[in-house]
């Protein structure tokens, strides 16, 4: 039975194959979904649980390591069912079992199991429960990256459970990080991990982080990807989250201008922006991209990384186009709060583009500076002065 100590055994499934995590999440070195059996002197406790696809071989990976034993304590440090999928059925194997989550944790856990009379311990930061000779104690850490997670710490073995945080999609058949045979491709799986699950809650990130200081940790066993030890990969990995996270300290206001255009219009009133923009802030980075133009992730980090943004759009079947609402589906919902934008385009009869627009911005609780600059067909030159205008009322708006 693979371990980490003698009184922590791994329950780990290994899905190497994995291509397409969540949806949208690239996995090209595959992943795995660990967990883990505590065996305390006195009672036994599971630490995250796996996918329901991989329910058997899941089942028959704790039968294994507990041996003649029952489990007393389930912890779900976050209930996404990547992890909380099997809990159904293991409660039904195991029926005495405790679960123990965070406050948000035991309420998603009702609704993933569909059993309202789930015996779920809340615990709150630094409650501890003991298994006799190990203990469990408990570390808030919301919105890495679920509003329920948390880390668990046995300070007997100074082993920390982070869930997700600081985890990798990667798989290799050695379960340590000390065995990583693809280091460069490893280290390329941490980053795309981060940007697609902890880039939009880069200040939790931090928070995270700070209360890992000074905490004496000899391995760091995340649910995805290799176990973290001291000597390698753990510090590496906090190191590499903290820059990731810490915010560019910049001089420069940064205000891209993203737009499409079928026939030049909405771009000649994005030049014209621009040039309004530069006119009240002279030293702002202003970039104007045309989004058929560019890579998506260039654009991407373009929009989240700004100070303040403007998108144009003409209306094409009563709407703004795809490319602009790919963009929008992009944003990083939590730092995008009360970040400025505003909206200008051509249309021809009807011009719905920039009012959905604006109600898609207000929604994701972006700031949208009205009026908007609506133009019909060609822009006149009096438009043109228009555009001007929008980007020196909106650049002033910023001081
Ligand atoms: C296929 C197509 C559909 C369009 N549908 C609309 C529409 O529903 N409402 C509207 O106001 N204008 C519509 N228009 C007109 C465009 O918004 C208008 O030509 C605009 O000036 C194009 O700006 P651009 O040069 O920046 O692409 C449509 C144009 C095309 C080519
Ligand atoms: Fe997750
Ligand atoms: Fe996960």
């Amino acid at each position: 039975m693979p371990m980490i100590t003698p009184s922590v055994l791994i329950t780990s499934i290994l899905n190497p194959n994995m291509r397409i995590f969540d949806i949208v999440m690239r996995t090209e070195y595959g992943t795995s979904y660990n967990s883990y059996a505590v065996l305390g002197s006195e009672k036994v406790a599971l630490i995250d649980s796996s996918h329901l696809k991989f329910l058997e071989p899941y089942l028959q990976n704790v039968e294994k390591a507990l041996g003649k034993r029952t489990p007393d304590y389930l912890v779900m440090n976050h209930n996404e069912p990547d992890h909380s999928g099997t809990v159904a059925a293991l409660l039904e194997r195991y029926p005495s079992l405790t679960i123990i989550a965070s406050q948000a944790g035991a309420i998603y856990l009702k609704n993933i199991t569909n059993r309202a009379d789930l015996n779920i311990m809340k615990v709150h930061d630094g409650d501890e429960v003991s298994l006799g000779d190990k203990t469990l104690r408990f570390i808030n850490a919301p919105f890495l990256h679920w509003p329920d997670s948390m880390f668990t710490y046995i300070p007997e073995e100074k082993i920390l459970f982070t869930c997700d945080f600081l985890g990798a999609h990667y798989c290799e058949p050695q379960l340590f990080d000390t065995c990583v045979s693809y280091r460069e491709a490893y280290a390329n799986s941490v980053k795309e991990y981060y940007d697609a699950i902890f880039h939009p809650f880069a200040p939790y990130v931090l928070k995270g982080l700070e209360k890992l200081e000074g905490l004496e940790v000899s391995w760091c066993a995340p649910s995805h990807g290799p176990i973290l030890t001291d000597t390698c990969e753990y510090e590496h990995n906090r190191e590499r989250y903290r820059k990731w996270a810490t915010p560019l300290k910049r001089t420069r206001r940064r205000i891209p201008v993203f737009y499409v255009s079928a026939y030049g219009n909405t771009e000649r009133l994005a030049t014209h922006v621009a040039r309004g923009i530069l006119a009240a802030l002279p030293d702002a980075e202003v970039t104007c991209y045309d989004l058929n133009q560019h890579d998506f992730a260039v654009l991407a980090s373009a929009l989240n990384d700004s100070d303040a943004f403007l998108v144009g759009s003409p209306t094409i079947n009563r709407d703004a186009l795809p490319p602009v609402f790919n963009l929008l589906a992009a944003i990083d919902a939590v730092t995008i709060a009360k970040r400025p934008v505003a909206l200008f385009g051509s249309y021809g009869w009807s011009g719905e583009a920039l009012p959905h627009l604006a109600e898609r911005l207000t929604s994701l609780k972006c700031a949208v500076f009205g009026p908007q600059l609506k133009v019909c067909f060609t822009p006149s030159a009096a438009d043109l002065v228009a555009a001007e205008e929008l980007g020196r009322s909106f650049a002033t708006s910023l001081l």
